[in-house]
């Protein structure tokens, strides 16, 4: 079992040993390793047993340290660095020879972002390296937002969880980066809104949620998915489909006195997006505990953080589930 705490210092030793701690940010917890180091860096991929063409994100402190993973840093990626950082959202770079083809899974754009967090920005100023970290679950389930979370499933496998509470934005970074024409493509959606990138910087292209050959895998179509299956629409039509089946919801603000409470979740009842983004995956691991034949969910207004829970939403669900339930 992993220790969980608060102890930086120790953070920082076990980092500097090679070893991986799992770390606290705004959004969900990171499973992070001295991006410098790549042997530290693979034991990553094999506790999350994560396939190798999956690239990681680099986490620093400050601006000054992306300059140093970077081999070019437009102006545009400048200004969203200076308004976002520390925050919510990963750029998509030219990689500088400092960073290792593991972490990029050998292309030649290296994702980096500074997370929000005290405990996490102190470790990366006392650490002085960068750290790889992507989201501490098993590749394909849903990421964790508490240090409970990162123990129910790697507890096992890692020596240290720093604690920070729970997660502040509780969905991923935005990732955001530039296409061969110049044009710039949000490339997931997540804690900072296309509202406000608009808003910083002009036009973006946003990728639809599915494509066949993803620039960032974690763009696959079934991803964030609870064991149980789950299934988008109308949640009154919903509950009358599976009538007979043993079922939990996930709403926005409405409860349902036909399912006892204990298997539904109100993400926020007075409708804000940011209390539902908080919720979203607490709410999932929650019910997927139940042992239920499956979860009804339905959509969120799609706007602001809206997109990217809704995001989560049809991803967790994007599966062939039709058998599993019947
Ligand atoms: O909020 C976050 O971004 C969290 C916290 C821990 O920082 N991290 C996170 O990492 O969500 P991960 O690995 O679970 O998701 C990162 C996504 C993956 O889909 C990966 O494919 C994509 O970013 N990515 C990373 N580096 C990339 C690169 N060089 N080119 C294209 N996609 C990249
Ligand atoms: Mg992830």
């Amino acid at each position: 079992m992993a220790v969980i705490g608060k102890d930086i210092a120790r953070a920082v030793a076990l980092l500097e040993e090679g070893a991986l701690v799992a770390i606290p940010t705004e959004t969900v917890y990171g499973l992070a390793a001295n991006a410098l180091d790549p042997v530290a860096v693979s034991r990553i991929f094999e506790v999350k047993n994560r396939p190798r063409f999956d690239p990681l994100i680099l986490h620093v402190s400050d601006i000054e340290n992306i300059q140093g993973l970077v081999a070019e840093f437009p102006d545009a990626a400048r200004r969203l660095a200076e308004c976002c950082m520390p925050g919510p959202l990963t750029l998509l770079l030219p990689k500088s020879e400092r960073v290792a083809d593991i972490v990029t899974a050998g292309s030649s754009r290296v994702a980096v972002r500074i997370p929000r967090h005290p405990m996490t920005l102190e470790v990366l100023r006392l650490a002085g390296f960068p750290l790889a970290a992507p989201s501490a679950n098993p590749f394909g389930y849903i990421s964790p937002t508490t240090a409970n979370h990162v123990e129910a499933q790697l507890g096992e496998q890692i020596p240290y969880i720093l604690d920070g509470g729970a997660c502040e934005v509780g969905v991923e970074s935005t990732i955001v980066g530039w296409d061969e024409q110049g044009d710039m493509v949000v490339y997931r959606k997540g804690g900072i809104p296309i509202e406000e990138i608009r808003k910083l910087v002009g036009p973006v292209k946003v990728l639809p949620h599915s494509v066949s050959r993803p620039d960032a895998p974690g763009m696959l179509v079934s991803h964030y998915a609870p064991r149980v299956p789950m299934v988008i629409g109308n949640i009154p039509e919903l509950l009358e489909q599976y009538a007979t089946k043993q079922v939990g919801v996930i709403a926005f603000r409405d409860t349902y006195p036909m399912v006892p409470s204990s298997r539904q979740v109100a993400l926020s009842k007075r409708g804000d997006f940011a209390e539902a983004a908080r919720r979203l995956f607490a709410g999932m691991r929650a019910l997927d505990r139940l042992g239920l034949d499956v979860i009804l969910a339905e959509l969120v207004p799609e706007e602001g953080l809206g997109r990217a829970i809704n995001d989560r939403l049809r991803r967790a669900a994007a599966q062939e589930w039709d058998e599993k339930i019947a």
